[in-house]
């Protein structure tokens, strides 16, 4: 079977359409959703991260607050800025870009941020929320992948998802977000990660495979059914001296391979990439209402 290509950048489109129309029904009742980005240092991927999220914040309507701080920053200077944040009234999200420079502690600076503007979901107190099944807001990527899975038509609901890592941005909470007794989940889901001795014995099992180990070719063809579904959440920089930037983009999966065997695949790039800034958007927009009182 030759897979279908999951288009995460048409999905991607839609919702923001969405948005974008959300957005101006909010702005014809004086209300525009704010977004304050935070981003400590001049890492490149987080830089260009940072300048995607505010592209897309321009594009759909929503107000962006840009904080670029130098890579010398105190944890004073950074809890003081968070703390001005939680208090503006035009903000409704805030985003600490990660990882942070080694110096500062960010456990802290996540614990700061006031929840109810907390649109990465990182905070204790929305993982926490998530895990139990009430209302919270999700973290971007995780949410994208069950976005990409249910608009793609997928059955969930009893389906066996094996998850491949478990960081607490994608891993953990995308387990977590299947298994709930809710529309969008109700899977059986087994978690692999580096110490599981043999990953290809429960991917094999899988209806649906969601590969976030950030290791390039950690899911190959022997390792998947006939007809399998397979969201790959890997973002590695392999060399290629083909290319201008020196680097090309992989997943975690090796594409040309599982894509034989597959019956719907997200390539890299263009798979569950353009899903993570949309449920930020869709985050700050859900934030904004709240705050409004219309949610
Ligand atoms: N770094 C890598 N992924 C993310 C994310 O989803 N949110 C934030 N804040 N930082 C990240």
């Amino acid at each position: 079977m030759a897979a279908r290509i999951i288009d995460g950048k048409q999905v991607a489109q839609e919702m923001r359409a969405e948005l974008r129309q959300e957005c101006a029904r909010l702005k014809a009742a004086g209300i525009v959703p704010g977004l304050a980005v935070v981003l400590v240092g001049h890492d490149p991927a987080s830089t260009s991260y940072v300048t995607a999220k505010e592209h897309a914040c321009a594009e759909t309507g929503l107000y962006s607050s840009d904080n670029r701080l130098p890579a010398q920053t105190t944890q004073e200077e950074l809890m003081g800025l968070i703390r001005r944040l939680n208090a503006d009234p035009q903000i409704h999200g805030i985003l600490v870009q990660l990882p942070l420079p080694k110096h500062l502690n960010e456990s802290e600076v996540l614990l700061a941020i006031d929840p109810a503007k907390d649109v990465d979901g990182f905070h204790p107190f929305n993982v926490g929320k998530m895990v139990i099944g009430e209302k919270a807001f999700l973290p971007c990527t995780p949410h994208g992948v069950v976005q990409l899975l249910a608009r793609s038509g997928v059955p969930i609901a009893g389906a066996h998802v094996v998850v491949v890592g478990r960081s607490n941005i994608v891993g953990k909470p995308v387990a977590n977000m299947l298994l709930q007794k809710k529309e969008h989940a109700n899977a059986t889901v087994t978690i692999c990660h580096t110490r599981t001795k043999d990953i290809g014995y429960f991917t094999r099992q899988a209806d649906i495979v969601i590969a976030a180990a950030g290791r390039p070719n950690t899911i190959t063809a022997d390792m998947v059914k006939d007809g399998v579904v397979v969201i790959d959440v890997g973002v590695n920089r392999v060399e290629d001296a083909s290319k201008k930037a020196g680097f090309r983009l992989v997943g975690d999966v090796d594409f040309d391979g599982v894509k034989e065997k597959a019956s719907l695949i997200t390539p890299v790039p263009g798979g569950v990439g353009p899903m993570t800034i949309t449920m930020l958007l869709f985050n700050t927009v859900q934030s904004a209402k709240m705050a409004n009182g219309l949610e």
